[in-house]
């Protein structure tokens, strides 16, 4: 059904001109992996504090904040870059079941990033930042940790709370 279209792709001017040169989609598959490498490590920048194994001392909106323009800049030279190397061979995709497997995974996390994890890392601590859950959780003095509730999972009260600068 989605086949014509596939096909028209391959008749487009960037299509055929990267069809017909002996370098470009090398050129252009090699800013598409660079802007890979850039993309992961803003995700796992994130993903790293999140679960508490670095930037310990950052607070989590704010290396949400200093990761975003990487995440959003390498994803936008992703669907470029990839939407040029797809033009030139829409077909060959088109009968590939792993480019099928990473347009929609890719989808999902598109979704993903930007409704739930946005939402744990800047927009649920901004509004709530006694929500910060520790992980692996923190050593506490005996005192502050009898009668308190187990810190595991536990909210964190005394902390980034007051290190925590609001986003406009
Ligand atoms: C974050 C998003 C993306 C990631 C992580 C990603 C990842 C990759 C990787 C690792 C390769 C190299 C595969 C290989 O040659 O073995 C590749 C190639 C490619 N990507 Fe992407 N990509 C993304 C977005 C896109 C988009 C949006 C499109 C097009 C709609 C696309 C189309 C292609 C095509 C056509 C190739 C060349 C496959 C071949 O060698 O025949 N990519 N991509």
């Amino acid at each position: 059904m989605l086949l014509p279209y596939f096909q028209w792709f391959e008749t487009t001017t960037i299509g055929t001109a990267i069809k017909n040169s002996s370098w470009a989609f090398a050129v252009i598959e090699s800013v598409h992996l660079l802007a890979l490498a850039v993309i992961g490590g803003a995700v796992l920048m994130l993903d790293l504090r999140l679960l508490g194994l670095g930037l310990r001392r950052q607070p989590i909106p704010e290396v949400a904040r200093e990761a975003q323009p990487w995440l959003v800049g390498s994803l936008i030279v992703m669907l470029i870059t990839g939407f040029a190397l797809f033009s030139s061979e829409a077909t060959k995709c088109y009968y590939s079941t792993p480019f099928w497997v990473k347009m929609t995974s890719l989808a999902l996390a598109m979704a993903f990033t930007f409704t739930v994890r946005r939402r744990v890392s800047v927009v649920a601590i901004r509004d709530r930042p006694s929500a910060i859950i520790y992980w692996p959780p923190r050593p506490r003095p005996f005192v502050a940790s009898v009668g308190s509730a187990p810190s595991v999972g536990a909210p964190v009260p005394d902390e980034p709370r007051n290190s925590f600068r609001p986003s406009g």
